[in-house]
């Protein structure tokens, strides 16, 4: 990686772990080839999903950037690794919806595949202890996880990001359903997305057949976990740029 020597392990998430560099402000994410959901609960490690996620994430945060993104993700290192802006994450997970599926039906009981009239934004607080409940932006703000001024540049960034993602993803013949974004603040102040794009954090259904692209398949028992990750890398990567 040239400019930066990696040290050592700083945290180990369900899917990355990061490690710090010599240089402070500066670390490197590496992608595992780990499969959770439902809160950790179902597990499964599967040979090469670290390395398409991280192509997959690299590739989209490279075009997010190119179009004006402030982000933590500096650059891909190699197959498993990419060089990252150090942050403190927001303890908030923002998911857009452009169309109803997941969570939201069985919470809602609203109907499943629904194509709603403009994005749905919504935030989870990030506590794995509690399972991530959803809360309103009131409860950021009270309990201090987010000031006024930080939610507005959230959801500014969030919209901004779907437009984006469905622009990209709408030539390659999939539909952008839903997503998951979080965001980080670096030694600076800057306020920047973080974590990961993937079809571990996004819905990616095939716009001609409705397969779906993404952990569904996992969380489901669909089958075929690693050929869902293959197309969507397989799509991005041969896009005319
Ligand atoms: P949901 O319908 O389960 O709430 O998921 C909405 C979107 O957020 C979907 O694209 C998957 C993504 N997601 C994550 O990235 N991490 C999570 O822990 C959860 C629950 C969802
Ligand atoms: N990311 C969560 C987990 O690993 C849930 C999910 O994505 O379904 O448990």
């Amino acid at each position: 990686m040239g400019k930066f020597t990696q040290k050592d392990m700083i945290y180990e998430g369900k899917a990355k772990r990061l490690y710090s560099t010599d240089d402070p402000d500066t670390a490197v994410v590496e992608y595992k080839d780990s499969f959770t959901a439902f809160n950790g609960e179902k597990r499964a490690e599967m040979s090469g999903k670290g390395r398409l996620n991280n192509l997959i994430s690299s590739e989209i945060f490279g075009y997010l950037a190119e179009n004006g993104v402030p982000l933590h993700f500096i650059e891909k290192i190699d197959d498993l690794r990419q060089l990252a802006v150090m942050v403190k994450i927001f303890p908030l997970e923002v998911v857009v919806r452009n169309i109803t599926t997941g969570s939201i039906v069985k919470r809602l009981g609203v109907a499943e595949g629904m194509k709603l009239p403009r994005p749905l934004v919504e935030f989870y607080y990030k506590d794995d202890a509690l399972g991530d409940p959803i809360v309103t932006e009131d409860h950021a703000l009270i309990f201090g996880w987010a000031s006024e001024d930080d939610l507005a540049q959230i959801k500014k960034i969030t919209l901004d990001v779907n437009e984006l993602l469905k622009k990209l993803f709408e030539p390659l013949g999939v539909v952008l359903v839903d997503f998951k974004l979080e965001f980080g603040r670096d030694a600076k102040g800057a306020l920047l997305l973080a974590d990961e794009i993937s079809p571990d954090t996004c819905r990616f259904w095939d716009s001609s057949t409705g397969d779906r692209l993404d952990k569904d398949r996992f969380r489901k028992d669909m089958g075929n976990v690693m050929g869902a990750y293959e197309e969507i890398w397989s799509r991005l990567s041969a896009r005319k740029k």
